[in-house]
Protein backbone atom coordinates (compact mmCIF):
# COMPACT_ATOMS: atom_id res chain seq x y z
CA UNK A 1 0.00 0.00 0.00
CA UNK A 2 1.04 3.45 -0.75
CA UNK A 3 0.06 6.64 1.25
CA UNK A 4 0.15 9.75 -0.36
CA UNK A 5 -0.20 13.83 1.16
CA UNK A 6 -1.79 16.33 -0.27
CA UNK A 7 -0.54 19.35 1.66
CA UNK A 8 -2.34 22.01 2.26
CA UNK A 9 -2.20 25.10 5.00
CA UNK A 10 -3.64 25.32 8.36
CA UNK A 11 -4.55 21.45 9.49
CA UNK A 12 -6.45 20.57 6.26
CA UNK A 13 -3.99 18.03 4.41
CA UNK A 14 -4.97 14.62 4.56
CA UNK A 15 -3.57 11.65 3.29
CA UNK A 16 -4.12 9.25 -0.07
CA UNK A 17 -4.31 5.61 0.57
CA UNK A 18 -3.68 3.43 -2.47
CA UNK A 19 -3.46 -0.17 -2.62
CA UNK A 20 -5.39 -3.57 -3.63
CA UNK A 21 -6.74 -4.29 0.18
CA UNK A 22 -7.37 -0.83 1.65
CA UNK A 23 -10.92 -1.28 2.34
CA UNK A 24 -9.58 -4.56 4.03
CA UNK A 25 -7.52 -2.79 6.62
CA UNK A 26 -10.84 -1.18 9.05
CA UNK A 27 -7.55 0.91 11.46
CA UNK A 28 -7.03 2.74 7.87
CA UNK A 29 -11.06 3.92 7.46
CA UNK A 30 -11.74 4.09 11.70
CA UNK A 31 -8.64 6.53 11.57
CA UNK A 32 -10.31 8.57 9.23
CA UNK A 33 -13.58 9.10 11.22
CA UNK A 34 -13.68 11.54 14.05
CA UNK A 35 -16.91 11.72 15.21
CA UNK A 36 -19.37 8.71 16.54
CA UNK A 37 -21.84 8.84 13.58
CA UNK A 38 -21.17 8.28 10.04
CA UNK A 39 -23.36 8.59 6.81
CA UNK A 40 -22.30 6.20 4.01
CA UNK A 41 -23.64 7.45 1.10
CA UNK A 42 -23.69 4.94 -1.97
CA UNK A 43 -25.76 3.88 -5.13
CA UNK A 44 -27.18 0.31 -5.59
CA UNK A 45 -24.82 -0.19 -8.37
CA UNK A 46 -21.74 0.17 -6.02
CA UNK A 47 -23.37 -1.04 -2.91
CA UNK A 48 -23.98 -4.32 -3.71
CA UNK A 49 -20.15 -4.93 -3.95
CA UNK A 50 -18.60 -2.53 -1.39
CA UNK A 51 -20.58 -1.53 0.92
CA UNK A 52 -20.41 -4.47 3.07
CA UNK A 53 -16.61 -3.92 3.34
CA UNK A 54 -17.01 -0.42 4.93
CA UNK A 55 -20.03 -1.07 7.01
CA UNK A 56 -17.46 -3.78 8.62
CA UNK A 57 -14.90 -1.79 10.03
CA UNK A 58 -16.93 0.77 11.39
CA UNK A 59 -18.57 -1.39 13.64
CA UNK A 60 -17.93 0.29 17.21
CA UNK A 61 -19.74 3.73 15.87
CA UNK A 62 -23.69 4.58 14.57
CA UNK A 63 -24.14 3.61 10.96
CA UNK A 64 -26.39 5.40 9.06
CA UNK A 65 -26.65 4.73 4.86
CA UNK A 66 -28.39 6.22 1.89
CA UNK A 67 -28.47 4.82 -1.63
CA UNK A 68 -29.10 7.20 -4.58
CA UNK A 69 -30.70 6.87 -7.60
CA UNK A 70 -27.33 5.64 -9.88
CA UNK A 71 -26.31 8.48 -12.55
CA UNK A 72 -25.41 11.83 -14.21
CA UNK A 73 -28.82 12.66 -14.21
CA UNK A 74 -29.38 12.76 -10.61
CA UNK A 75 -26.35 15.08 -9.60
CA UNK A 76 -29.04 17.83 -8.54
CA UNK A 77 -30.05 19.61 -5.98
CA UNK A 78 -33.05 17.70 -4.96
CA UNK A 79 -30.65 14.64 -4.47
CA UNK A 80 -28.24 16.74 -2.94
CA UNK A 81 -31.19 17.84 -0.27
CA UNK A 82 -31.98 14.35 0.33
CA UNK A 83 -28.79 13.68 1.76
CA UNK A 84 -29.07 16.90 3.86
CA UNK A 85 -32.41 15.69 5.19
CA UNK A 86 -31.64 12.25 6.05
CA UNK A 87 -28.71 14.08 8.02
CA UNK A 88 -31.46 16.24 10.14
CA UNK A 89 -33.61 13.11 10.42
CA UNK A 90 -31.21 11.09 12.38
CA UNK A 91 -30.01 13.74 14.41
CA UNK A 92 -26.06 14.04 12.78
CA UNK A 93 -23.93 17.17 14.45
CA UNK A 94 -21.50 18.58 13.22
CA UNK A 95 -19.21 16.03 14.45
CA UNK A 96 -20.30 13.60 11.94
CA UNK A 97 -18.56 12.01 8.66
CA UNK A 98 -20.05 11.37 5.35
CA UNK A 99 -18.61 8.49 3.61
CA UNK A 100 -18.91 8.74 -0.01
CA UNK A 101 -18.95 5.04 -1.93
CA UNK A 102 -18.96 5.04 -5.28
CA UNK A 103 -18.14 7.37 -8.75
CA UNK A 104 -17.37 10.80 -9.15
CA UNK A 105 -21.07 11.40 -9.01
CA UNK A 106 -21.50 10.00 -5.52
CA UNK A 107 -18.01 11.85 -4.55
CA UNK A 108 -19.16 15.17 -5.68
CA UNK A 109 -23.04 14.91 -4.39
CA UNK A 110 -21.94 14.10 -1.04
CA UNK A 111 -18.49 16.43 -0.70
CA UNK A 112 -21.29 19.21 -1.96
CA UNK A 113 -22.96 17.85 1.39
CA UNK A 114 -20.66 17.88 3.63
CA UNK A 115 -19.58 21.43 2.84
CA UNK A 116 -23.18 22.68 3.36
CA UNK A 117 -24.29 20.68 6.23
CA UNK A 118 -24.04 23.09 9.36
CA UNK A 119 -21.82 25.16 7.40
CA UNK A 120 -19.26 22.18 6.94
CA UNK A 121 -18.61 18.93 8.45
CA UNK A 122 -16.12 16.46 7.52
CA UNK A 123 -15.84 13.61 4.99
CA UNK A 124 -14.34 10.52 3.58
CA UNK A 125 -13.93 9.65 -0.34
CA UNK A 126 -14.02 6.41 -1.32
CA UNK A 127 -13.87 6.29 -4.90
CA UNK A 128 -14.60 3.12 -6.85
CA UNK A 129 -14.35 3.90 -10.37
CA UNK A 130 -10.84 5.03 -12.38
CA UNK A 131 -12.07 8.15 -12.89
CA UNK A 132 -12.95 9.07 -8.90
CA UNK A 133 -9.89 7.48 -8.02
CA UNK A 134 -7.25 9.22 -10.25
CA UNK A 135 -9.47 12.94 -10.41
CA UNK A 136 -12.41 13.91 -8.94
CA UNK A 137 -12.01 12.34 -5.28
CA UNK A 138 -8.60 14.40 -4.94
CA UNK A 139 -8.62 18.45 -4.70
CA UNK A 140 -11.85 19.11 -3.17
CA UNK A 141 -13.92 20.37 -5.86
CA UNK A 142 -17.77 19.60 -5.20
CA UNK A 143 -20.36 19.98 -7.11
CA UNK A 144 -24.09 18.81 -8.19
CA UNK A 145 -25.74 20.13 -11.61
CA UNK A 146 -28.59 22.87 -12.83
CA UNK A 147 -30.60 22.19 -15.70
CA UNK A 148 -28.53 25.57 -17.40
CA UNK A 149 -25.09 23.75 -16.72
CA UNK A 150 -22.91 21.08 -15.45
CA UNK A 151 -21.34 21.55 -12.03
CA UNK A 152 -22.51 25.15 -12.33
CA UNK A 153 -23.37 25.04 -7.37
CA UNK A 154 -20.82 24.12 -5.31
CA UNK A 155 -17.83 24.58 -3.07
CA UNK A 156 -14.09 23.86 -2.83
CA UNK A 157 -14.54 21.12 0.28
CA UNK A 158 -11.53 18.63 1.56
CA UNK A 159 -11.57 15.36 2.62
CA UNK A 160 -10.55 14.47 5.52
CA UNK A 161 -9.01 11.02 3.76
CA UNK A 162 -9.16 9.13 0.26
CA UNK A 163 -8.98 5.66 0.64
CA UNK A 164 -8.31 3.64 -2.80
CA UNK A 165 -8.64 -0.32 -3.42
CA UNK A 166 -7.53 -1.00 -6.77
CA UNK A 167 -9.94 -4.62 -6.54
CA UNK A 168 -12.89 -2.38 -6.71
CA UNK A 169 -11.72 -1.32 -10.59
CA UNK A 170 -12.43 -5.43 -10.75
CA UNK A 171 -16.09 -4.38 -11.31
CA UNK A 172 -15.74 -2.11 -13.57
CA UNK A 173 -17.16 -2.10 -17.07
CA UNK A 174 -14.37 -1.71 -19.52
CA UNK A 175 -15.86 1.71 -20.78
CA UNK A 176 -15.16 3.25 -17.93
CA UNK A 177 -12.27 2.04 -17.20
CA UNK A 178 -10.62 3.67 -20.83
CA UNK A 179 -12.62 6.69 -19.30
CA UNK A 180 -10.36 6.64 -16.50
CA UNK A 181 -7.42 6.29 -18.18
CA UNK A 182 -7.48 8.37 -20.55
CA UNK A 183 -7.58 11.24 -17.48
CA UNK A 184 -4.15 8.92 -16.56
CA UNK A 185 -2.86 9.56 -19.76
CA UNK A 186 -3.91 13.58 -19.44
CA UNK A 187 -0.95 13.77 -16.17
CA UNK A 188 1.49 12.12 -18.19
CA UNK A 189 1.75 14.39 -21.18
CA UNK A 190 1.08 17.69 -18.78
CA UNK A 191 3.54 16.70 -16.45
CA UNK A 192 5.85 13.95 -16.76
CA UNK A 193 7.38 12.54 -19.50
CA UNK A 194 9.10 9.61 -17.71
CA UNK A 195 5.26 8.64 -16.57
CA UNK A 196 3.74 8.39 -20.15
CA UNK A 197 7.03 6.21 -21.10
CA UNK A 198 6.23 3.76 -18.30
CA UNK A 199 2.07 3.65 -19.80
CA UNK A 200 3.37 2.62 -22.99
CA UNK A 201 5.37 0.13 -21.60
CA UNK A 202 2.95 -1.22 -18.78
CA UNK A 203 -0.65 -0.22 -20.88
CA UNK A 204 -1.00 -4.45 -21.45
CA UNK A 205 -0.23 -5.10 -17.29
CA UNK A 206 -3.08 -2.29 -16.63
CA UNK A 207 -5.39 -3.89 -19.24
CA UNK A 208 -4.92 -6.89 -17.26
CA UNK A 209 -5.89 -5.84 -14.01
CA UNK A 210 -2.67 -6.35 -12.73
CA UNK A 211 -2.87 -4.76 -9.19
CA UNK A 212 1.11 -3.41 -8.60
CA UNK A 213 0.49 -1.62 -12.66
CA UNK A 214 -2.73 -0.64 -11.21
CA UNK A 215 -1.32 0.95 -7.95
CA UNK A 216 1.72 2.83 -9.29
CA UNK A 217 -0.76 4.27 -12.19
CA UNK A 218 -2.75 5.73 -9.61
CA UNK A 219 -0.35 6.45 -7.13
CA UNK A 220 1.41 8.91 -10.00
CA UNK A 221 -1.39 10.38 -10.98
CA UNK A 222 -2.96 11.16 -8.02
CA UNK A 223 0.80 12.92 -7.05
CA UNK A 224 0.88 14.89 -10.04
CA UNK A 225 -2.55 15.98 -8.64
CA UNK A 226 -1.81 16.58 -5.05
CA UNK A 227 0.99 18.51 -5.98
CA UNK A 228 -0.62 20.50 -8.65
CA UNK A 229 -4.08 21.07 -5.82
CA UNK A 230 -1.09 22.15 -3.26
CA UNK A 231 0.43 24.60 -5.21
CA UNK A 232 -3.01 26.39 -6.69
CA UNK A 233 -6.01 25.01 -4.24
CA UNK A 234 -8.86 27.35 -5.70
CA UNK A 235 -7.92 27.52 -9.73
CA UNK A 236 -5.58 30.79 -9.73
CA UNK A 237 -3.05 29.54 -11.78
CA UNK A 238 -1.42 26.10 -12.30
CA UNK A 239 -4.65 23.95 -11.75
CA UNK A 240 -5.28 24.86 -14.76
CA UNK A 241 -3.11 22.57 -16.70
CA UNK A 242 -5.51 19.63 -15.25
CA UNK A 243 -8.15 20.76 -17.83
CA UNK A 244 -5.91 19.78 -20.94
CA UNK A 245 -8.13 18.36 -23.95
CA UNK A 246 -11.34 19.31 -21.79
CA UNK A 247 -12.36 22.73 -23.56
CA UNK A 248 -12.12 20.67 -26.58
CA UNK A 249 -13.55 17.92 -25.12
CA UNK A 250 -16.53 19.77 -23.15
CA UNK A 251 -17.76 20.59 -26.84
CA UNK A 252 -18.30 17.20 -27.34
CA UNK A 253 -20.06 16.35 -24.58
CA UNK A 254 -22.09 19.47 -25.02
CA UNK A 255 -23.02 18.89 -28.50
CA UNK A 256 -23.52 15.29 -28.49
CA UNK A 257 -25.70 14.96 -25.47
CA UNK A 258 -24.25 14.37 -22.13
CA UNK A 259 -24.01 10.62 -21.64
CA UNK A 260 -23.53 9.52 -25.09
CA UNK A 261 -19.81 10.33 -24.65
CA UNK A 262 -18.30 9.42 -21.47
CA UNK A 263 -16.05 12.31 -20.07
CA UNK A 264 -13.17 10.46 -20.58
CA UNK A 265 -13.67 9.43 -23.94
CA UNK A 266 -14.20 13.36 -25.10
CA UNK A 267 -11.27 14.59 -23.31
CA UNK A 268 -9.11 11.86 -25.02
CA UNK A 269 -10.56 13.25 -28.36
CA UNK A 270 -10.08 16.51 -27.18
CA UNK A 271 -6.26 16.03 -25.91
CA UNK A 272 -5.36 15.03 -29.80
CA UNK A 273 -7.31 18.32 -30.81
CA UNK A 274 -4.98 19.84 -27.92
CA UNK A 275 -1.51 18.10 -29.26
CA UNK A 276 -2.21 18.74 -33.07
CA UNK A 277 -2.85 22.51 -31.76
CA UNK A 278 0.37 22.59 -29.92
CA UNK A 279 2.08 20.49 -33.39
CA UNK A 280 0.80 23.83 -35.64
CA UNK A 281 2.24 25.80 -33.19
CA UNK A 282 5.26 24.18 -33.42
CA UNK A 283 5.63 23.16 -29.60
CA UNK A 284 5.35 19.38 -29.92
CA UNK A 285 6.45 17.10 -32.69
CA UNK A 286 4.12 15.15 -35.07
CA UNK A 287 6.40 12.25 -33.63
CA UNK A 288 5.26 13.01 -30.11
CA UNK A 289 1.68 13.61 -31.43
CA UNK A 290 1.59 10.06 -32.69
CA UNK A 291 2.84 8.72 -29.25
CA UNK A 292 -0.46 10.03 -27.74
CA UNK A 293 -2.41 9.15 -30.31
CA UNK A 294 -1.48 5.28 -29.85
CA UNK A 295 -1.67 5.30 -26.23
CA UNK A 296 -4.97 6.27 -26.18
CA UNK A 297 -5.48 3.36 -28.87
CA UNK A 298 -4.13 1.32 -26.70
CA UNK A 299 -7.21 1.43 -24.21
CA UNK A 300 -9.72 1.91 -27.78
CA UNK A 301 -10.28 5.96 -26.30
CA UNK A 302 -11.39 7.75 -29.56
CA UNK A 303 -8.89 9.80 -31.00
CA UNK A 304 -10.99 11.99 -33.26
CA UNK A 305 -14.38 13.88 -32.40
CA UNK A 306 -17.45 13.23 -34.30
CA UNK A 307 -17.37 12.76 -37.70
CA UNK A 308 -20.20 15.63 -37.53
CA UNK A 309 -18.44 18.09 -35.47
CA UNK A 310 -16.65 20.80 -37.93
CA UNK A 311 -14.99 23.70 -36.34
CA UNK A 312 -18.13 25.59 -36.69
CA UNK A 313 -19.50 23.22 -34.40
CA UNK A 314 -16.61 23.09 -31.79
CA UNK A 315 -15.94 27.47 -31.85
CA UNK A 316 -19.41 28.21 -30.47
CA UNK A 317 -18.71 25.98 -27.36
CA UNK A 318 -15.30 27.23 -26.76
CA UNK A 319 -16.00 31.08 -26.09
CA UNK A 320 -18.36 29.49 -23.32
CA UNK A 321 -15.51 27.88 -21.64
CA UNK A 322 -15.08 29.29 -17.94
CA UNK A 323 -11.47 29.51 -18.99
CA UNK A 324 -12.16 32.23 -21.50
CA UNK A 325 -10.78 35.66 -20.24
CA UNK A 326 -11.63 39.35 -21.82
CA UNK A 327 -13.33 37.33 -24.80
CA UNK A 328 -10.06 35.10 -25.61
CA UNK A 329 -10.02 31.56 -25.68
CA UNK A 330 -7.61 29.72 -23.23
CA UNK A 331 -6.11 26.59 -23.84
CA UNK A 332 -3.81 24.67 -22.26
CA UNK A 333 -1.61 22.76 -24.83
CA UNK A 334 1.39 20.65 -24.20
CA UNK A 335 4.75 21.46 -24.23
CA UNK A 336 6.33 18.45 -25.96
CA UNK A 337 5.55 15.43 -23.73
CA UNK A 338 5.93 16.13 -20.08
CA UNK A 339 5.03 19.78 -19.73
CA UNK A 340 2.16 22.37 -20.72
CA UNK A 341 1.07 25.88 -20.69
CA UNK A 342 -2.13 27.92 -20.91
CA UNK A 343 -2.02 29.67 -24.09
CA UNK A 344 -4.14 32.78 -25.03
CA UNK A 345 -2.83 33.49 -28.06
CA UNK A 346 -4.19 30.73 -30.10
CA UNK A 347 -5.50 32.30 -33.46
CA UNK A 348 -9.23 30.90 -34.76
CA UNK A 349 -7.03 30.40 -37.87
CA UNK A 350 -4.98 27.55 -35.92
CA UNK A 351 -7.91 26.46 -33.93
CA UNK A 352 -9.87 25.81 -37.34
CA UNK A 353 -6.97 24.23 -38.81
CA UNK A 354 -6.64 21.75 -35.64
CA UNK A 355 -9.71 20.38 -36.02
CA UNK A 356 -10.34 20.28 -39.70
CA UNK A 357 -6.90 18.47 -39.90
CA UNK A 358 -8.12 16.02 -37.02
CA UNK A 359 -11.60 15.87 -38.91
CA UNK A 360 -9.81 14.65 -42.05
CA UNK A 361 -8.07 12.28 -40.03
CA UNK A 362 -11.73 10.93 -39.21
CA UNK A 363 -12.28 10.15 -42.73
N1 LIG B 1 -14.61 17.05 -8.45
C1 LIG B 1 -13.76 16.94 -9.44
O1 LIG B 1 -12.65 17.46 -9.40
C2 LIG B 1 -14.17 16.15 -10.64
C3 LIG B 1 -13.22 15.80 -11.60
C4 LIG B 1 -13.60 14.99 -12.66
C5 LIG B 1 -14.92 14.57 -12.77
N2 LIG B 1 -15.83 14.95 -11.82
C6 LIG B 1 -17.23 14.47 -11.89
O2 LIG B 1 -17.22 13.07 -11.79
C7 LIG B 1 -18.40 12.55 -12.43
C8 LIG B 1 -18.01 11.36 -13.26
O3 LIG B 1 -17.48 10.37 -12.42
P1 LIG B 1 -17.39 8.84 -12.87
O4 LIG B 1 -16.78 8.76 -14.20
O5 LIG B 1 -16.81 8.11 -11.73
O6 LIG B 1 -18.93 8.46 -13.10
P2 LIG B 1 -20.03 7.77 -12.15
O7 LIG B 1 -19.89 8.18 -10.76
O8 LIG B 1 -21.35 8.02 -12.82
O9 LIG B 1 -19.66 6.22 -12.29
C9 LIG B 1 -19.82 5.56 -13.53
C10 LIG B 1 -20.67 4.30 -13.39
O10 LIG B 1 -19.92 3.27 -12.78
C11 LIG B 1 -20.62 2.74 -11.66
N3 LIG B 1 -19.60 2.26 -10.75
C12 LIG B 1 -18.85 2.98 -9.88
N4 LIG B 1 -17.92 2.20 -9.32
C13 LIG B 1 -18.09 0.96 -9.80
C14 LIG B 1 -17.43 -0.27 -9.59
N5 LIG B 1 -16.36 -0.35 -8.81
N6 LIG B 1 -17.89 -1.36 -10.26
C15 LIG B 1 -18.93 -1.25 -11.10
N7 LIG B 1 -19.59 -0.12 -11.35
C16 LIG B 1 -19.17 0.98 -10.71
C17 LIG B 1 -21.46 3.88 -11.19
O11 LIG B 1 -22.51 3.45 -10.37
C18 LIG B 1 -21.90 4.48 -12.52
O12 LIG B 1 -22.98 3.75 -13.05
C19 LIG B 1 -18.99 13.70 -13.21
O13 LIG B 1 -20.14 14.14 -12.56
C20 LIG B 1 -17.91 14.76 -13.19
O14 LIG B 1 -18.45 16.07 -13.22
C21 LIG B 1 -15.46 15.71 -10.77
ZN1 LIG C 1 -11.73 15.44 -16.63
Amino acid sequence: MKTLSVALEGNRSYPIHIGSGVLGDAQLLRSAVCGSKVLIVSNATVARHYLSWVREALTDLVVDELLLPDGEAFKTLQTWEGILSLLLERNHGRDTTLIALGGGVIGDMVGFAAACYQRGVGFVQIPTTLLAQVDSSVGGKTAVNHLLGKNMIGAFHQPQAVLIDTRCLATLPAREFAAGMAEVIKYGIIADRSFFEWLEGAAGQLLAGDSEALTYAIERSCAIKARIVAEDETEQGVRALLNLGHTYGHAIEAEQGYGNWLHGEAVAAGMVLACRTAVLRQQMTEAELERVIQLLLRFSLPVTGPRTMDADAFLPHMRRDKKVKAGRIRLVLPIGIGNAEVADSVTEETLREAINDCGRCAS
